[in-house]
């Protein structure tokens, strides 16, 4: 055999063996164990904090509002889209009798233009793209820097909450 085949040869060997020492180091002990990823990802996935309720379960204690939200444009947004997430709150919240809760376990409620815009604010990049969960219906958008932002007779700001439901807009 040529001189410079046996090198070669050799050469690609080394590579070999070092890719399978690699291979044995490096890939996680339980990768494969139940398909091509690592079954250990499942459990540590299992053992982190829940933070979402979902919105079935805002119902057993705020059930007009979601009424309410049912027959308005919002009806496919979820509570928590806006609230933040609910779970502690809704663990927690009939342990206080009276009906008043600890300021930790309230929810964030949305009542800024900025908060409305996150999803309404016209944007050229978005005129075409339709909303494929919602019914294939676009957001209607409109200028948040303009559309109604000053009271007419004091000047100052108003809140689109001011004439919109946010439950029913
Ligand atoms: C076990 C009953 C219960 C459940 C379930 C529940 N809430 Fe409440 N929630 C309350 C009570 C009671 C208050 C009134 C707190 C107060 O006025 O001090 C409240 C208040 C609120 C407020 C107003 C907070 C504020 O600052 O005024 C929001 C927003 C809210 N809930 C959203 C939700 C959402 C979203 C869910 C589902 C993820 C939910 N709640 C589930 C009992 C509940
Ligand atoms: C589009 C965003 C949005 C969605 C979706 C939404 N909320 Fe609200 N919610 C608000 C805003 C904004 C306020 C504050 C209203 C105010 O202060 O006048 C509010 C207020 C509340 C309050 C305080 C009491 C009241 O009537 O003002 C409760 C309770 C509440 N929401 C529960 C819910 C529940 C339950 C759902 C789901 C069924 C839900 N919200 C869905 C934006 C939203
Ligand atoms: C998470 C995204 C989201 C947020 C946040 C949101 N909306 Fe909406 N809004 C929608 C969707 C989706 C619809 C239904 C499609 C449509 O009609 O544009 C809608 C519909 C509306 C409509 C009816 C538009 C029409 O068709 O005539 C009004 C008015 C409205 N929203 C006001 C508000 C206000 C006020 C807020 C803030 C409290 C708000 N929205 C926050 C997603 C959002
Ligand atoms: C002073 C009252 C008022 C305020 C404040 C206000 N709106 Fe409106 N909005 C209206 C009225 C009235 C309409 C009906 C049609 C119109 O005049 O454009 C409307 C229409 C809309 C529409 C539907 C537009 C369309 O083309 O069908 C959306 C979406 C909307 N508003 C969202 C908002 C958001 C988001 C804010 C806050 C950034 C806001 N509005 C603040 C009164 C108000």
């Amino acid at each position: 055999m040529p001189q410079h085949l046996k090198r070669l040869i050799s050469f690609f060997a080394i590579l070999l063996i070092l890719f399978l020492i690699m291979r044995q180091v490096l890939i996680p002990k339980s990768f494969g164990q139940l398909g091509h990823y690592r079954a250990d990802a499942i459990s540590e996935n299992q053992v982190r904090e829940l933070h979402y309720a979902g919105s079935e379960n805002c119902t057993k204690c705020h059930d007009s509002i979601h009424i309410e939200k049912d027959e308005g444009y919002h009806k496919q947004l979820k509570c928590e889209v806006c609230h933040g997430p609910g779970l502690k709150h809704t663990q927690y919240a009939d342990k206080f009798k009276d009906g008043h809760l600890p300021d930790s376990l309230l929810l964030h409620k949305p009542i800024e233009r900025k908060e409305c815009a996150l999803c309404h604010q016209k944007n050229a990049a978005r005129t075409k793209i339709l909303f494929d969960t919602i019914d294939n219906t676009m957001i209607v958008q409109i200028d948040a820097m303009k559309h109604k932002l000053l009271n007419k007779k004091t000047k100052e700001e108003q809140k689109c909450i001011k004439c919109h439901n946010p439950h029913q807009p």
